[in-house]
């Protein structure tokens, strides 16, 4: 899967220009899915458009409170994203732990709200340059997925974005990716005591230059483009190429 989160970025306009060019150029299939997380304000404009002309493309939310009921100015639940076309969330990414903070309590509820409405939850996690300076990347990835109850692991796909590639144009070297996704995978299988398939995807700075190495890795199963995901063109060329 790739997936394509926007951030603070885009306009109704750029939205529409971008699955016209994107849809008519690329080939999705069920290995392959194409995934756009806009901003909250258009997800429902997006998920009117995706219905009416560009089935192909799936909806992701950014966003995701943990109740579905609450005195919250500005919030926005999960029932809601399921009502404006939603399939898929992300829940934990750094930019909102930082943010938000977000405790593993608050995204542990996030998670079951999420899936309680039938969203994927696209779950992130990641260690800060400091942290793996420090050799405490295990330990803080460890730390993270304890968020997820382990009867939930299996509906969820696990993002690894080490922050200090976030934005930065510095992605993590291939064996360092691979190294650290089969720790995930590892962990992943002891916690949930299953040999069901738990997708595991990259995101940190992929770009045109490096999204096939790091695709083409068989401890990959996806990415998570940020910057380079908001041009068409480009994106369209990392979704085809890798
Ligand atoms: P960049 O691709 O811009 O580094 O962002 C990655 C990211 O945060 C995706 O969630």
């Amino acid at each position: 899967m790739i997936i394509a989160n926007w951030k603070m970025n885009g306009s109704k306009e750029l939205i529409k220009d971008w699955m016209d060019f994107v849809s008519q150029n690329i080939e999705i299939n069920q290995e392959k899915e194409c995934i756009l997380c806009p901003p909250t304000c258009y997800l429902y404009f997006t998920g009117t458009l995706i219905k009416q002309s560009y089935e192909g493309i799936k909806l992701g939310s950014q966003h995701c409170d943990s109740v579905l009921s609450a005195p919250l100015t500005g919030g926005t639940n999960s029932q809601m994203l399921e009502d404006a076309g939603c399939e898929f969330v992300i829940i934990g990414h750094s930019e909102q732990r930082v943010h938000l903070k977000e405790s593993n309590q608050i995204l542990s509820d996030k998670l079951k709200s999420s899936i309680g409405m039938n969203l994927k939850p696209i779950f992130c996690i990641g260690e800060t340059l400091r942290q793996k300076e420090a050799n405490q990347t295990n330990d803080i990835l460890i730390q993270q997925l304890d968020a997820i109850p382990s009867n939930l692991l299996q509906k969820c796909i696990i993002a690894y974005e080490p922050v200090w590639a976030i934005g930065t144009g510095e992605n993590a070297e291939i064996s360092y990716i691979e190294e650290i996704h089969s720790f995930i995978k590892e962990e992943l299988k002891n916690k949930s005591n299953s040999t069901n398939y738990i997708s595991v995807v990259y995101g940190g700075s992929v770009n045109l230059e490096n999204c096939k190495e790091i695709y083409s890795s068989d401890k990959v199963d996806g990415l998570l483009i940020g910057g380079a995901s908001l041009d068409s063109n480009t994106f369209t060329k990392i979704f085809n190429i890798s």
